[in-house]
């Protein structure tokens, strides 16, 4: 399963980074707008800022809800970075773009997917990635681990190419749900990467083992 971060934040894109373990990053408006970025200019930057830094998948979201804008949009977006990855919404006019981006080449990244039935209808019009966001299911009283692994079972049975990139990761075990479900990729906050380091026995360990390391004279 890849890792990607779901932030845009350059101090958490950076220390992920370091981990050697990161394959890729997603942002979505309201992740640019926490980080204060405004105006078609910094926005541009601060994806051009974010490629540099990781190498890999870089979802960057259009912002536009019409066909033609959301084309126009896109186009601008990979003109950026060749690893800029054109995220979509699940709209009807959101499936024509990523039909046109997939008949043109561009990589594309369908999001807010809440059922299999829009994961499907994205895989049919040639998606990179679908989107599907556990977090806000769980929150809705639904279970997102189970829809991960109903796409997973459509796309094995159906034979689709699209990567199921797990979204809306609020905990280390939602991680390993979706690894177990069968997520391709998985795109968390840091903090949720960070505590899959985590646990007890394993502090208790190295304490002891440094313990006994100053008894060999270390
Ligand atoms: C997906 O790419 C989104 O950026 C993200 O995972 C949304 O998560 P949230 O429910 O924490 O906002």
């Amino acid at each position: 399963m890849k890792f990607f971060i779901d932030t845009a934040n350059l101090a958490h894109i950076r220390e992920a980074n370091a981990l050697g373990i990161l394959d890729g990053v997603t942002t979505n408006p309201s992740l640019m707008a926490k980080e204060g970025i405004k105006g078609e200019a910094a926005i541009a930057a601060h994806y051009k800022t974010i490629c540099d830094i990781v190498d890999g998948d870089i979802s960057a979201e259009v912002l536009s809800t019409t066909f033609e804008e959301m084309v126009e949009e896109g186009k601008k977006l990979v003109a950026i970075h060749p690893n800029i990855v054109v995220k979509v919404p699940m709209i009807k006019d959101g499936i024509k773009a990523i039909k046109w981006f997939t008949d043109n080449g561009i990589k594309t990244n369908c999001t807010l997917i809440f059922s299999a039935g829009q994961a499907i209808l994205a895989a049919k019009a040639g998606a990179t990635y679908v989107s599907p966001f556990i977090g806000r299911i769980d929150d809705s009283g639904w279970d997102g681990v189970q829809l991960i692994e109903q796409i997973a079972r459509v796309f094995a049975i159906q034979g689709f190419k699209t990567e199921i990139l797990a979204a809306s990761i609020r905990n280390a075990n939602h991680i390993i749900a979706c690894a177990e479900a069968g997520a391709h990729v998985c795109t968390c906050p840091l903090d949720s990467i960070l505590g899959l380091l985590k646990h007890p026995l394993t502090d208790i360990g190295l304490a002891k083992f440094i313990e006994d390391a100053a008894k060999m004279g270390a």
